[in-house]
């Protein structure tokens, strides 16, 4: 069975709160939710990780080595300035999936740029929850 980290970074545990025009009203645990069950049809073991800290999720990515066959990672704010992450995600060299709720793409100018992304070998953008999903059937793939 494939061992799969999901991380998500800051903000993602007001979902349902934050700007929900954007990132819709369902919250972080409804999430979380989902993304188990997406993962049980799948015959994937996950984990769940979030943290609003840039070097808590730097630790976790570094403690994935040797433990998990994939990461699933939605950087959120840090995913547009931290050179750390994607350092992380280039140490420990496991595959990585990128995935953002909103359409990154078509917001403002500053978010055009994705630093872990550089180190993701898939991008699921926009597709709200259903990124995930896509993020771990890739894996299966
Ligand atoms: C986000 C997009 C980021 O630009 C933003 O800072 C987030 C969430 C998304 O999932 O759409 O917090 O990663």
């Amino acid at each position: 069975m494939k061992k799969i980290l999901v991380i998500n970074g800051p903000n993602l545990n007001m979902l349902g709160i934050r700007e929900p025009d954007i990132y819709g009203k369902q919250d972080y645990e409804a999430l979380c939710e989902y993304i188990d069950e997406c993962a049980k049809k799948l015959d994937i073991a996950v984990d769940i990780f979030q943290s609003n800290h840039e070097g808590d999720l730097v630790d976790e990515i570094q403690a994935a080595y040797g433990e998990y066959d994939g990461i699933i990672i939605n950087p959120a704010a840090y995913t547009h300035t931290s050179v750390a992450i994607l350092d992380a995600l280039k140490a420990v060299g496991i595959p990585a999936v990128e995935v953002h709720l909103s359409d990154v793409s078509k917001r403002e100018d500053f978010r055009r740029i994705s630093y872990a992304g550089l180190a993701c070998e898939e991008h699921f953008i926009g597709l709200g929850f259903e990124g995930y999903k896509k993020a771990l059937e890739w894996f299966v793939k």
